[in-house]
């Protein structure tokens, strides 16, 4: 067959005429944004005054002034592998020059590769399919819609202070109040007490936040559910990491009352905790239903579903389907960033730097009694903020105070927690040794900066 290409001709002829200018004066971004984006978008602003990015390089961004930083929050835990990342980069290319999108109704090989490689991440034990979406969010729909088909049940449990997303099947899933809208949400999402050792309503310890599984499933479902969601390690909730044991007596419990485990790795997933791919692997574990997103593909938008197929067959008679879902640019760049992350041991560079990081922390936690709790696991870790460390008196003020010092001294992190009172500190896979200096330097001068403005501390 003849084919013809006279539009790409035409562009291909005069290509500039074709380039959307980016103006990037500082007023003028910050004009044009007030102006266009709507109220809810503009309504996430971390910082007093705007942060513009215009280029990153690895584990390092620098702003439209030019200064540098160093990137501790890897843009809410999306480019896990670093920005720039040149395998990611050439795979996007490669695939964008042949076919931009494809849906899955066609049978384009990319998606089903990624499919074929992510399944060989998981445990050898089961026999594991993928269903990708675009978003987190949507992942957690699906697999809210998937317990729901395959076990007949209605109930589902998920934890105080999670955070699943923010469409209406992942808001009614997601316990914290700033995140949920003043509406019905979905029905039948019971919400069982954290097991958070620091702060949690029974104090430390597994038992009693068990029991509180086995009380929600007997007093408030019919005995049977659809299912439990669980973060291993709570993201936005703080860095709250799940105890030893609380995932195994979880799925016991939910799997009795006839539901299946659902396990959300979209912050904790891609060895960022430094151990394994997914964290829920050091619980030894194995969920009915895993989510993964973010650092899937390094900043491209692709969600998966990854479940046991005889889990996953329940939804066979229906269509569902995302349009974007499994873009094979989207699933180019997944593929590229489990090479790097294989090849360029990542898993291990997250444990050893990571642990130098929190070594950092915990330094400073002796240094600055303000600081009530350090935790995390790999490049995954948080400073929590304290009026004082006996009532734990979460202490929101001079967290927004210290985390505008972070960014003056050089670095990008993220205040999280449900009472905005917790440091995130999650730099991408690729952050160095070399590094750790800077960090110590910047996040100490932060912290006298804070002492220096609070007469009080
Ligand atoms: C643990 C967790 N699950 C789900 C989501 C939702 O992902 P998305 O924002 O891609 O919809 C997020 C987003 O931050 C998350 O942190």
């Amino acid at each position: 067959m003849k084919t013809t290409t006279s539009i790409s001709d035409k562009i291909n002829a005069d290509p500039d005429r074709y380039r959307a200018d980016t103006d990037w004066d500082t007023d003028a971004i910050v004009r044009r944004r007030e102006t266009y984006y709507a109220a809810s978008q503009r309504a996430f602003v971390p910082y007093s005054t705007p942060l513009i990015f215009k280029r990153g390089q690895d584990q390092y961004l620098w702003d439209e002034q030019g200064n540098q930083y160093l990137d501790c929050l890897s843009q809410n835990l999306c480019v896990s592998i670093g920005y720039n990342n040149p395998a990611v980069t050439r795979a996007v290319q490669q695939q964008a020059e042949a076919i931009q999108h494809c849906t899955t109704m066609f049978f384009h090989p990319v998606p089903a590769h990624l499919a074929e490689e992510l399944t060989a991440k998981f445990p050898a034990s089961e026999d594991w399919v993928v269903h990708f979406t675009n978003s987190g969010a949507e992942a957690i729909d699906f697999a809210l819609l998937l317990a729901r088909s395959h076990t007949g049940n209605n109930d589902v449990l998920s934890l105080h202070n999670a955070y699943h997303g923010a469409t209406f099947g992942a808001q009614s899933v997601t316990g914290i109040s700033g995140f949920r809208h003043n509406i019905s949400l979905l029905n039948g999402i019971q919400f069982v007490a954290n097991p958070d050792q620091y702060r949690g309503i029974h104090g430390p310890g597994l038992q009693p936040y068990l029991d509180d599984i086995d009380r929600a499933i007997r007093y408030g479902t019919p005995g049977q559910i659809a299912g439990m969601f669980i973060e291993p390690i709570q993201g936005y909730g703080g860095i709250v990491a799940t105890p030893p044991g609380y995932l195994a007596g979880a799925f016991e419990r939910v799997r009795a009352a006839g539901g299946i485990c659902i396990v959300d790795e979209v912050q904790s997933g891609f060895g960022r905790t430094g151990k394994n791919y997914w964290a829920f692997l050091a619980d030894d574990v194995i969920p009915d239903v895993v989510v993964l997103a973010k650092g899937i593909g390094n900043g491209y938008p692709l969600g998966a579903v990854v479940a046991k197929r005889h889990i996953a067959e329940a939804m066979a008679d229906k269509f569902y389907f995302n349009t974007y879902g499994a873009n094979p640019v989207s699933c180019a760049a997944g593929r590229a960033v489990l090479r790097v992350i294989d090849e360029c041991n990542l898993i291990e560079n997250a444990n050893q730097v990571g642990t130098a990081l929190l070594n950092v922390l915990k330094k400073m936690q002796q240094r600055y009694d303000i600081i009530g709790d350090v935790r995390g696991t790999g490049l995954m870790m948080a400073a929590e903020l304290v009026r004082d460390r006996q009532s734990k008196t979460p202490a929101p003020e001079e967290m927004h105070q210290l985390f505008q010092f972070t960014r003056k001294h050089g670095l990008v992190a993220s205040k999280s927690g449900a009472n905005k009172n917790v440091l995130r500190i999650c730099p991408p896979l690729c952050i160095q040794m070399e590094d750790v200096p800077f960090f110590e330097e910047a996040i100490d001068a932060s912290f006298k900066d804070l002492y220096a403005d609070n007469a009080s501390l």
